[in-house]
């Protein structure tokens, strides 16, 4: 592996779950893969888990990290070629990539899609601005449309929570929110399941349609109800419009996950990314639940970002 911008990077899913499971047993066992190298975790957005589980992931493989939160502690950058930069920006985009890549031996970026220009944001303009003018291997710690680290974290708890030679019923639900929220968890969780052995489901209300390019031939349920009917995980997230790129639409109806909504599935875990605002996306009942994985696949962040780094360390470095 010498880059992780989506699942398109990774030769062999099942193998690369297999390798998260068994260095989970042995976090510390490949010390030796990271010593006297560094890598630079570079935040244009917020985070929590990203950035404590990346660098957690870092200290098992021996690595050092610098966390960089460019909105805070560095220069505002520019992003267009051939700008000239008498205004807000200090920093064209191609130089702090430059520079970083003499500073770090791998280099993380996490920069969400502004919502605003939908061309830009499917074009992923800025996180492949940064791979171009980097020179070392970049991991995306989520971009405009995805979140590769989040993504294989749930197939890891998927697996866990998997009998073997099954083929289980995943839903995606739609959730409320006040916010509106970028597509990129929701898109990499389709294109993540497509990969692993199951019948992925995909459920909100009319409108809310996610990029066909990441939904691929999943089925495309408006009834929450009838989608949760036998599922075996449900994974809830909110997001906002595709189509009415960013927008947030009227929905009459209740989509928070409850209890009571959960009868007709199969016993079903309950899976989210984190944050999840509490009572508005899913009750507290179902989050603090036996069912759910929230706290699990938090956990298999660390294991997720470690089985990546081995890879690039081992190969790309
Ligand atoms: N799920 C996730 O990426 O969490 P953070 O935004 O806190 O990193």
């Amino acid at each position: 592996m010498k880059r992780f911008f989506s699942v398109n990077d990774v030769p062999n899913l099942d193998n690369l779950i297999k390798q998260a499971r068994q260095l989970k047993q042995q976090p510390l066992a490949q010390q030796h893969l990271g010593k006297g190298k560094t890598i630079g975790l570079v935040f244009l957005n917020s985070s929590l888990r990203t950035r404590i589980s990346t660098v957690k992931a870092a200290q098992n493989l021996g690595l050092e990290s610098i966390v960089l939160n460019v909105t805070q502690d560095s220069w505002n950058w520019e992003f267009n070629d051939g700008t000239i930069m008498n205004g807000n920006t200090v920093e064209h985009i191609k130089d702090a990539a430059r520079v970083l890549s003499t500073y770090c031996d791998i280099i993380g970026i996490r920069c969400f899609a502004g919502l605003q220009d939908k061309a830009e944001d499917t074009s992923e303009k800025v996180y492949m601005l940064f791979e171009t003018y980097a020179t070392v291997p970049v991991i995306s710690l989520e971009s405009a449309t995805l979140h590769p680290l989040q993504s294989l974290a749930d197939c890891i708890s998927i697996a866990e929570h998997s009998a073997k030679n099954s083929f289980p019923k995943v839903v995606l639900s739609w959730a409320p929110h006040i916010k509106a929220l970028p597509q990129a968890v929701a898109n990499s969780f389709a294109q993540w399941m497509h990969k692993m052995p199951c019948e992925l489901v995909v459920t909100h209300p009319e409108g809310y349609e996610l990029d066909p390019k990441f939904t691929g031939n999943a089925a495309i349920e408006y009834n929450q109800q009838k989608a949760l009917e036998n599922a075996d995980f449900v994974y809830v997230k909110n997001w906002s419009s595709f189509n009415n790129y960013g927008k947030i639409l009227p929905v009459e109806e209740d989509w928070m996950l409850t209890n009571n909504k959960l009868r007709i599935s199969n016993n079903a875990k309950i899976m989210h990314c984190l944050p999840v605002r509490r009572n508005l996306e899913v009750s507290d009942e179902v989050l603090d639940s036996a069912n759910s994985l929230i706290y699990e696949q938090a956990n298999n962040r660390t294991y997720a970002a470690q089985v990546v780094l081995q890879n690039i360390l081992t190969h790309a470095t």
